[in-house]
């Protein structure tokens, strides 16, 4: 790296929240409304280089090969805070590629901004620990907090005005408890509505917003306990709670948001059977229709072939547990 155009490379892995961030208390700092608990998955990966450069006149974002204009504001937005805080001037180019579909339901913009935010971190040199760096990935995606970490994670919301307290942590790493996550991908597309919008939808339109909000709490501890204590039963029984309990307040926001489709359902019902049976698994879905079956390690093979046979499912990613974001070059 020369000093006159500083550069670095990061990885971080996706994360799939167990209990669901939906809904901000501030839209401008995107504060989340509610705790969440994630796991980081290993398999979904996205490896980003941020390299500044004084001949730019804007930011360049390149994804997977492609130049990508409409997606750059809000990158633009998040490495203005970098640039802030660094007393720099220099746009940068920004080249991202993930091994997975971006803006489906997989949570690209997790692992996408914690790249982001780590390599402009590492690039600019800035002083700053890991939580402090949450609450920049934070302003670029909610999720992506998160996805800074490995293993279990928890973001707090945080109750100051300046979001200086809404920061993620890790709970356990990986190695605490290996669960898998079978990924039934249902379509490929983008979906139709992205979080943001449906998120402020759901807390101006649906009745059941305060309810989710108020019943957040009880969900984080119960899921904190159960991971801590690797009570998959109590934790299976949260993670649907909060899933359900999400898409249902969306579900109920005018007009009702609907993020599944007809295989989501098939493979939710699946899932069901397959613990009546008594196969230790559960499911969750995000703001799209893939389905994330959580399981026990043994159970993953059958889990995985359980569900790749069902009509509408195009395939299927099995995952680990991933590890921190970090800089590769
Ligand atoms: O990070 P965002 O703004 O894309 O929001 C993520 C919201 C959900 O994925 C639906 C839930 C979650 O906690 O990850």
């Amino acid at each position: 790296m020369s000093a006159g155009k500083p550069a670095a490379r990061a990885r971080a892995h996706a994360n799939i929240a167990l209990v669901k961030y939906w809904g901000k208390r501030d839209a401008l700092l995107n504060l989340p409304a509610v705790d969440s608990l994630s796991i980081t998955l290993d398999a979904l990966t996205t490896e980003t280089s941020v390299a500044f450069d004084a001949a730019l006149a804007r930011d360049i974002y390149v994804r997977d090969g492609q130049a990508r204009p409409e997606e750059a504001a809000r990158v633009t937005a998040l490495l203005d805070r970098f640039r802030a805080l660094a007393g720099s001037k220099q746009f940068a180019r920004i080249e991202t590629h993930n091994d997975f579909p971006t803006g489906a339901g997989l949570a690209s913009s997790a692992s996408g901004f914690a790249a982001i935010a780590l390599a402009a971190k590492q690039a600019l040199a800035l002083p700053m620990d890991d939580a402090e760096l949450s609450t920049y990935a934070r302003q670029g995606s909610g999720s992506a907090a998160r996805s800074l970490f490995g293993g279990f994670v928890i973001m707090h919301r945080g109750t100051d005005a300046d979001g200086r307290d809404s920061f993620a942590e890790p709970l356990h790493d990986a190695r605490h408890w290996p669960l898998k996550v079978v990924i039934a991908i249902t379509e490929e597309g983008r979906k139709p509505l992205g979080s943001t919008d449906g998120m402020s939808l759901t807390a101006e339109t649906s009745p059941y917003y305060k309810e989710w909000l108020r019943t957040q709490d009880a969900d984080i501890a119960q899921a904190t306990t159960a991971v801590a204590q690797r009570d998959f039963e109590s934790l299976a029984a949260v993670t649907e709670h909060s899933c359900l309990k999400m898409h249902a307040s969306a579900m109920a926001a005018q007009p009702g948001i609907i993020y599944w489709n007809a295989a989501t359902v098939s493979v939710i019902d699946r899932i069901r059977q397959l613990r009546r049976q008594g196969v230790p698994v559960c499911f969750t879905i995000d703001a799209g229709p893939q389905v994330k079956a959580i399981c026990l390690p043994d159970a993953a093979a059958r889990v995985e072939a359980a569900l790749r046979e069902l009509p509408g499912v195009h395939r299927t990613i099995v995952s680990g547990l991933g590890n921190a974001a970090e800089i590769i070059e």
